[in-house]
């Protein structure tokens, strides 16, 4: 029994039992930690998700994200340029539209003049050092909240995908360097892929939310969005289902044959299995969004003094790259370039 040990014994008895293998000893000082640290965040992984609103002046917060808010095109423009000084590569835009030009097909995706499309304008004149990444998906524009069309109650796959490749094609004319499709329906990454290159754009970049589950974990973004009050139902029949991982390698391992430049999975917090799992197996450049409700849930917990919210950050991002994540989407992006900046 150890406690009857005297100390001598003790140390003799814990070298027999470890080997004289301290893993301690690695831990002792600030140096030496860092030296064998085995993965680093850096700004140059982040990704900074930006909201859009039409109109001039100052920011609209959205409640439910603390420290993120809707910004006109003008203050989009800042946030590039802070990106770009601050080392994050790209920027990631989504538009907040009113109801009023929302419709049940989404139209307004196919605006040459979209908010969407006048910000990658505006940002890619101003801040050129700055990637763009637009998102393809109809939900910001639909009358239903959906990211697809409907017919008879159901989100029609093709005639979907159809309306898909022209959205992405606008933004890639508007001046954006990856499309970004979240919309999950089958066979839109190549469908994008021929239309963009029968266009002569074959420089643009598809980043493909390839393993994307229906998650609790959006609602924030909703709001941001102003999708929330509007969703029927959910999204179940093309998000995938949260207990299937095997699905998300089959899906991964279509939109890699289909033409993705890189992958991504979503939510990223709570699928890191995921994403560790897509990178070992595939290879590829692998990125994981860490969604609006994983930001909430840190920053709400922060305010509330539960957690200490910088830490907590920190310590969220860096899971990413351990799981063998390439770069993270983050809300955080700013905030947490500058902290990396700072040291
Ligand atoms: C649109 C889209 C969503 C998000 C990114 N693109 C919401 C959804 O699919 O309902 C969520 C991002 C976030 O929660 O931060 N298809």
């Amino acid at each position: 029994m150890v406690l009857q040990h005297d100390r001598p014994t003790l140390s003799t008895r814990i070298d027999a039992v470890t080997g004289g293998r301290r893993l301690r000893r690695l831990r002792q000082h600030d140096w030496s930690r860092r030296l064998v640290r085995e993965t680093e965040l850096s700004p140059a992984d982040l990704i900074w998700p930006i909201f859009v609103r039409e109109g001039a002046g100052a920011d609209e917060a959205v409640p439910s994200m603390p420290g993120v808010a809707r910004r006109s095109v003008a203050r989009a423009v800042e946030a590039a340029r802070e990106a770009r000084d601050l080392g994050i590569p790209v920027v990631a835009l989504f538009p907040f539209t009113t109801r009023d030009r929302r419709d049940d097909r989404g139209s307004e995706a196919l605006n040459e003049n979209n908010l969407v499309c006048r910000a990658s304008r505006a940002i890619k004149d101003a801040v050129p050092e700055v990637g763009i990444l637009c998102d393809v998906a109809l939900d910001p524009y639909t009358s239903h909240g959906h990211d697809g069309v409907m017919r008879g109650g159901r989100i029609d796959n093709d005639e979907s995908v159809e309306i898909l490749c022209r959205q992405a094609l606008v933004q890639a004319r508007s001046g954006c360097d990856i499309i970004g499709p979240s919309d999950m329906m089958d066979g839109r990454v190549a469908m994008i892929r021929e239309t963009l290159d029968a266009e002569g754009l074959r420089d643009t970049m598809i980043m493909s939310y390839a393993a994307k589950y229906a998650s609790a974990f959006y609602g924030p973004f909703r709001d941001a969005v102003g999708s929330n009050d509007l969703l029927k139902g959910d999204k179940r029949t093309y998000q995938m289902d949260f207990g299937n991982a095997e699905e998300a390698v089959r899906e991964a391992a279509q939109d890699i044959a289909e033409g993705a430049d890189m992958i991504m999975v979503k939510p990223g917090m709570v699928y890191l299995d995921i994403v560790a799992r897509l990178a070992a197996e595939f290879g590829m450049p692998t990125f994981a969004y860490q969604t609006s409700g994983e930001y909430a849930m840190i920053e709400a917990a922060a305010g509330n003094g539960w957690l200490d919210g910088e830490r907590a950050m920190m310590e969220s991002l860096a899971a990413f790259k351990r799981a063998g994540a390439a770069g993270i989407l983050s809300y955080f992006a700013p905030r947490a370039a500058a902290a990396l900046r700072r040291g």
